[in-house]
């Protein structure tokens, strides 16, 4: 049994969700040279799904970012293990990502990319916590409350992203967050 305290947001919520943002997106960035960027490895399962329902000519050009180890709070610096693809210059980048957190992952992405000549950054993020209401995404699909979450790409020490539904993730760390 994995570790779920409760189910925040299931199968069929996020299906219709991803569904919604796939035409909001395919409606807005039409005509755009549009590279998705899926940021790894949180953001695989839901950039898989979102690409299906983007229906515009696009390249895939994974990213991979790390910013937690195996901890649940976020360490505070990000470490981009293969770097920065190469062939980005010309390109609208759409960055897509499970989860914003502190903003840390997106921001100093958005940045590096910026730097290597894009023509446009955009975000699209799955989740975005209570704690984040302040920090913008072009494209997000739900705000949910300060629980660590797993399921549907979130990991917690690498298990638990191929849970299809998204939970809170109910350990004894977790209470400690919570108080
Ligand atoms: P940020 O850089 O602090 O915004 O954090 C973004 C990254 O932290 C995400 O891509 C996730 O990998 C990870 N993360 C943040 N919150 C959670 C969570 O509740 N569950 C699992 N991973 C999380
Ligand atoms: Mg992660």
């Amino acid at each position: 049994m994995p570790p779920i305290s409760e189910i925040l947001l299931d199968r069929v919520a996020i299906r219709r969700r991803v569904e919604e943002l796939g035409v909001q997106i395919s409606r807005e960035l039409a005509g755009s040279n549009l590279c998705v960027m899926p940021v790894l490895d949180g953001g695989m399962i839901f950039a898989a799904d979102l690409v299906r329902e983007i229906h515009l000519p696009l390249a895939i050009t994974p990213i991979k970012a790390s910013s937690y180890g195996e901890a649940t709070i976020s360490s505070g610096t990000l470490s981009l293990p293969f770097g920065i693809p190469e062939g980005i210059s010309g390109k609208d980048l759409l960055l897509v990502d499970d989860i914003l957190d502190t903003g840390l992952t997106l921001n100093v992405l958005k940045d590096r990319l910026m730097e290597s000549r894009a023509v446009s950054v955009r975000t699209c993020v799955l989740l975005r916590k209570e704690s984040s209401r302040h920090l913008p995404a072009d494209y997000l699909g739900f705000d949910i409350p300060d629980r660590f979450v797993v399921g549907y790409g979130l990991d917690h020490a690498g298990l638990y992203r191929n849970l299809p539904d998204i939970g809170v993730f109910s350990t004894a760390v977790d209470d400690k967050l919570q108080q």
